[in-house]
């Protein structure tokens, strides 16, 4: 189990632990949380995944593929620190991980 903190736009923030090879979207629908719609099940066809990923963890994340940047292109706001939640797959090395969740997606 791995703990990953979702910080939604308002600055509400939870704290959840979620199982190795999860991803982040799977562990936020778990979960409840709010702000990861994932309205395409995890296949890279959506956005309502998106999320920002605080910049001291960003470099711990294999880079975001061809397909992947494609649709952080068309999300709502994209930076640089844009992914796609249902491409972040948990294990021990994201312990701590931080995510917040764009304004539009909530
Ligand atoms: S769940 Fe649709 S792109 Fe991630």
């Amino acid at each position: 189990m791995t703990k990953i903190t979702y910080i939604d736009h308002q600055e509400n923030s939870k704290t959840i632990e979620v199982e190795n090879g999860l991803s982040v979207m799977e562990g936020a629908i778990q979960n409840n949380i709010t702000g990861i719609d994932a309205d395409c099940g995890g296949s890279m066809a959506c956005a309502t995944c998106h999320v920002y990923v605080e910049d001291e963890w960003l470099s711990k994340l294999p880079q975001a593929e061809d397909a992947e940047q494609d649709m952080i292109d068309m999300a709502f706001e994209p930076k640089k620190n844009s992914r796609l939640s249902c491409q972040i797959i948990i294990s021990e090395e994201l312990n701590g991980l931080v995510v917040k969740t764009p304004t539009k997606q909530s």
